[in-house]
């Protein structure tokens, strides 16, 4: 019963968590009324900082006019404007009032950058102090840096929510500008993820040349989710060798995304997204659910957590993943006989940048697991019946006979906990 009990806390921890990250604000569109911060919020949504602003209920955003912002802008790539903008984004809400209130005239208060893991010491916190004269100065939380930036206006308070206040520079931490941030096209994909535990994913990119699709999309945008090779070694993994050329394109294209999808935008993500293995005869796609800080990916086959960033470097963003993710073009048909055998092998490696459309005859591979239902997004991602899928490492045997009374009960019970708090 312990693991059916920690799936059905997990499954009303992540109602709850879903409930929660609909955010009440928009910093996009708050920014949007100011063409004086049209570069800020530019890169605010390029980044994909918006969606760690809009995930968060108690945030102060330290904003910057375009003529403060551009010299910085011009100067440096995405990815370094990504870690100075996180240390303008405070973890606390700081209105005009507060501010000139400070116990004591001067705290420490964290950002976005602390929680990144790149920011040693307490290179990840600002400083705010009140000043004489009633000015109040902002700076890095590091021993000896200057207070160089000021205060200079309110530009929206959602009290206890969101505060967005202008401030006269920006605020830079030791390093942060010269911290090597690779370029998409330095970073060496395959060596990274032999690095991060992901050998057999990455021999598999290589031999197949998906690598070649992953390096050219890595430049305007990618998201992979590598297995890690305890994933590929998982009781039930079908077995590889028995899907053709254009299969096993097609099931590692599904294991990444066009376009930069950090963590931060993953949680907020409520629709369904598509993968570089989606075409016209497949759609390939994955749903999303939060729970907390964990994110969980569902392919309607199987499901994974998304495990560790190998690298988040605007535009690229690599995670491991604790299990294979199975689309249900290639894993999802129901067994029944071919009406015409299919070549067990192709003959020729498959031309990478245009999978081609994978055959409507189920292949002996999409026979060997029973077909689980296809699975709703808002669903248990561990219990009930799709919990049989060969892949699912919480599928509980003994427990599976009485799951979905207990569901029912505990999905009433999150529903009228939710109204609670809606109504509350
Ligand atoms: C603040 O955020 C909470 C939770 O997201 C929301 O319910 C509330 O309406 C927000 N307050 C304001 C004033 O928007
Ligand atoms: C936020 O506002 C922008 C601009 O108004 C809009 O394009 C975007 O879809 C909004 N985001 C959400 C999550 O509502
Ligand atoms: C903030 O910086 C000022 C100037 O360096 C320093 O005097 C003050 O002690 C710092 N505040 C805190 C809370 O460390
Ligand atoms: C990337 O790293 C792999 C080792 O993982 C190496 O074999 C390959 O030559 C490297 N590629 C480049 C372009 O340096």
């Amino acid at each position: 019963m312990g693991a059916l009990n920690q799936s059905l806390v997990f499954l009303c921890l992540s109602i709850l968590a879903l409930n929660a990250v609909v955010s009440a604000h928009n910093i996009t569109a708050i920014l949007s009324e100011f063409p004086d911060y049209s570069d800020y919020n530019k890169y605010l949504t390029q980044t994909k900082l918006a969606d760690e602003i809009n995930s968060r209920t108690t945030v102060t955003v330290l904003v910057l006019n375009n003529g403060a912002f551009s010299a910085l802008a011009s100067k440096h790539p995405a990815s370094v404007l990504k870690k100075v903008l996180s240390l303008h984004i405070v973890l606390d809400y700081f209105d005009a009032q507060k501010l000139h209130k400070l116990p004591d005239g001067s705290t420490l208060s964290t950002t976005l950058y602390q929680t990144t893991g790149n920011a040693p010491g307490n290179l990840g916190s600002i400083n705010i102090t009140d000043l004489k004269g009633g000015k109040v100065g902002f700076g890095s939380a590091a021993q000896g840096s200057k207070l160089d930036s000021t205060y200079t206006k309110t530009v929206k308070e959602i009290p206890y929510n969101i505060s967005v206040l202008e401030i006269s520079a920006p605020i830079i931490a030791t390093g942060i500008l010269t911290a090597p941030a690779p370029s998409a096209s330095d970073v060496n994909i395959t060596a990274l993820l032999e690095k991060a535990g992901a050998k057999k994913f990455a021999s598999l990119i290589s031999s197949s040349g998906v690598i070649k699709t992953y390096e050219s999309a890595a430049e305007k945008g990618l998201t992979i989710f590598a297995p890690n090779d305890e994933a590929f070694k998982a009781p039930g993994v079908p077995d590889l060798n028995k899907l053709t050329n254009a299969e096993l394109v097609s099931l590692l294209l599904y294991h990444s995304l066009a376009g930069y999808t950090p963590k931060g935008s993953l949680k907020t993500t409520t629709a369904s997204l598509t993968t570089l293995a989606t075409n016209g005869a497949g759609k390939y796609d994955i749903t999303v659910t939060t729970a907390g800080d964990s994110v969980t990916l569902h392919t309607g086959v199987d499901s994974s957590r998304v495990a560790d960033t190998v690298l988040d470097s605007t535009p690229l963003v690599i995670f491991t993943v604790d299990n294979l993710l199975l689309p249900t073009e290639l894993f999802g048909k129901s067994p029944s006989p071919a009406p015409t055998p299919e070549p067990v092998s192709s003959p020729s490696p498959t031309p990478v940048l245009a999978p081609a459309p994978v055959s409507e005859a189920p292949s002996p591979l999409a026979a060997s697991p029973p077909a689980p239902p296809t699975e709703t997004p808002g669903e248990a991602p561990a219990d009930g019946p799709a919990a049989e899928s060969a892949n699912s490492k919480s599928a509980n045997r003994a427990g599976h006979v009485e799951a979905p009374a207990l569901l029912t009960a505990l999905l009433t019970v999150s529903a009228a906990v939710v109204s609670a708090v809606v109504l509350s």
